[in-house]
């Protein structure tokens, strides 16, 4: 394969742009806010309704609307694989669907195996984080993300972008 150089006067014109990404790390869900544990059992009761036959693996996440609505979901597997869904859009599309017009304030999510326990935070899936990035472009106000396995650490997020800085959207620069 040809490998052209960049000439120094090219790197010249370029601007450096850093992304930096803070998360906010719980030693357990005893030592969140009180607003933020009741979200989290919310997810909690939705992982425990997931249908996961397959991976064995059960995801719930819950979302808090600007109207004190819960909305929550859980994964929904399907014996062709890729028909199934994640925990996170399954919520989301749902909100969507149903309150248009709330602004979605935080997500909590919170996953398990089947198989052993799951005590390290599960962040989600970069398909959800790009499903998750739709809404809060579109509501022009940050989701806060919350997520942890199924004890253990909870980790918060202020918002979408944060998780994933390129999501795909308009950037500014
Ligand atoms: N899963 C979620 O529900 N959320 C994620 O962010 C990643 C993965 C589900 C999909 C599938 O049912 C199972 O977890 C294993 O990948």
């Amino acid at each position: 394969m040809l490998h052209v150089p960049i000439k120094n006067y090219e790197y010249r014109r370029m601007k450096e742009v850093k992304i930096e990404s803070t998360l906010y790390v719980f030693n357990n869900l005893n030592e969140v806010p009180e607003d933020v544990k009741k979200l989290m059992d919310e997810a909690i009761k939705a992982r425990i309704k997931a249908y996961a036959p397959y991976s064995k693996f059960n995801v719930g996440a819950a979302i808090l609307l600007d109207n004190d609505e819960i909305v929550s979901g859980s994964n929904q597997e399907n014996a062709s694989y890729p028909s199934g869904l994640c925990a996170e859009r399954t919520a989301i599309y749902y909100a969507g669907a149903q309150y248009p017009e709330s602004k979605m304030i935080r997500m909590a999510i919170t996953a398990s195996s089947q198989n052993n326990p799951t005590s390290t935070p599960i962040p989600p899936c970069g398909a959800c984080r790009q499903a998750i990035s739709e809404y809060e472009v579109k509501q022009d106000t940050p989701i806060e993300i919350y997520f942890m396995g199924e004890t253990g650490k909870v980790v918060k997020s202020n918002s979408l972008a944060n998780l994933m800085p390129f999501a795909f959207s308009k950037i500014v620069l």
